[in-house]
């Protein structure tokens, strides 16, 4: 049930695994899914087009230029049309091209003009799958957002043993059935997440004022993340320089201020989570006309700006339930994420060692630790915000979920 009329666009590439694709096919069909498929020019070599839309019950598609196009152009079309892209096996050739940002024939044109979710089942030879060069490309692809399904170990067409061999079609099925059971729960139940981020900005007058160097960006990718997982995501962001994508409602404002009246607007919420660094002071008084060098410092009065996180955690009304807070440490990253999280009342604590120069703030990588009420921790390695943010939101979900199994 949990595929039913679900458009699946496969890609089929060139390597020998590509036979078990024809097996996906008729799975997929049993549990009543949208089938289009894309072959490559290598994938030809293994199996046949006239075999795959027999079963697909649809036609083939392969140049990005043919002659069958109707002037329609495929790669926009097949992206929009699909709920998901999964492209199996995906070579380490195809995961090479993909890395490159490549669009030299249809299916990796497809996959680079798609915002859908897309899924990479690799299968090779164990020494071409733990070569750094593909190890790198997979880091890269992970850092973009792809998603992969597999490769597991065993033993391999070519005879050696190892991790590179595909995950079966069952295999495949019985992830993407999760993946739209979970999906279709959260849309269903209507589950509302709010997500601070960014910087406040203080005046001080007209043209000054109090700010930090957060650039926003892992807070937009955690909202980005959610809203993919089925849950209806508000983001509300401070000043960025963010492009946001129309798949969330962003709210932008200004000041600490601003965001508490927002954050308050969007109650109740099932799930928040606060990445917003948030200016701890901001003055009293904010000038009319801009301040002259004379001033005399002493007069700039500044108070406390609101804790949202903490209003969230004590709010016995609205209290969400789930809150996630961030903290930004520079010493005793542990001990003091997780006396925060109980000053807090938060239920998961992100934490972030803001001493080390190539993460956090304004970087486009992150590395942290998710600790939990339990004092569970997980650490999510050096990578791309985006890749973290997968993580987290995924670790968000999970809670969630426990917390209302709990609940009922
Ligand atoms: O106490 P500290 O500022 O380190 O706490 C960080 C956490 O609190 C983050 O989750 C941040 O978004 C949140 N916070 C907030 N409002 C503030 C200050 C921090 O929501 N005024």
């Amino acid at each position: 049930m949990d595929l039913k009329n679900k458009k699946i666009l496969l890609v089929i590439g060139g390597g020998i695994s590509a036979y078990k694709s024809l097996d996906l096919i008729r799975l997929l069909q049993r549990k009543s899914c949208s089938i289009k498929v894309i072959l490559t020019k290598t994938g030809k070599k293994f199996v046949t087009s006239l075999s795959i839309s027999s079963l697909s019950k649809n036609r083939v598609f392969e140049d990005t230029f043919g002659e069958k196009n109707n002037g329609k152009m495929d790669h926009i079309s097949l992206s929009r049309w699909a709920d998901v892209i999964v492209a199996l096996p995906s070579t380490a050739n195809f995961m090479s091209k993909l890395s490159r940002g490549s669009a030299d024939d249809l299916a990796t044109t497809v996959i680079l003009a798609s915002d859908k979710e897309t899924f990479l089942v690799p299968a090779m030879n164990v020494r071409m799958w733990e070569h750094k060069a593909t190890q790198r490309n997979l880091n890269k692809l992970y850092s973009y957002g792809y998603k992969f399904i597999g490769p597991i170990d065993g033993e391999m067409a070519c005879g050696e043993y190892g991790k590179g061999k595909m995950s079966s079609p069952r295999q495949i099925v019985s992830y993407l059935e999760k993946y739209f059971k979970q999906k279709d729960y959260l849309k269903k139940k209507n589950i509302k997440a709010t997500v601070t981020t960014g910087p406040t900005r203080e005046y001080i007058d007209p043209v000054r004022y109090i700010s930090n160097e957060s650039s926003g960006k892992q807070g937009y990718e955690i909202a980005l993340e959610l809203s993919r997982l089925g849950i209806k995501t508000t983001l509300i962001s401070g000043p960025t320089n963010i492009n946001y994508s129309k798949e969330i409602k962003v709210k932008k404002v200004i000041s600490g201020k601003q965001m508490l009246s927002e954050v308050k607007k969007n109650l109740p919420t099932d799930i928040a989570v606060c990445t917003a660094a948030v200016s701890d002071f901001t003055p009293l008084l904010k000038n009319k006309q801009k301040l002259k060098k004379k001033l005399n410092l002493s007069e700039i009065k500044l108070e406390k700006n609101p804790d949202i996180l903490e209003f969230l955690g004590k709010n016995n009304r609205f209290k969400p339930k789930l809150l996630v807070g961030f903290s930004a440490e520079t010493e005793n990253l542990l001990k003091n994420s997780i006396e925060k999280m109980r000053e807090k009342y938060c239920d998961i604590i992100i934490a972030n060692d803001v001493s080390i120069k190539e993460i956090g703030f304004n970087s486009e990588f992150n590395e942290v630790i998710v600790i939990d009420r339990n004092g569970e921790t997980q650490k999510i390695k050096k990578n791309s915000k985006k890749f973290v943010a997968s993580i987290i939101a995924k670790k968000i979900v999970n809670s969630f979920l426990d917390i209302k199994k709990r609940l009922n």
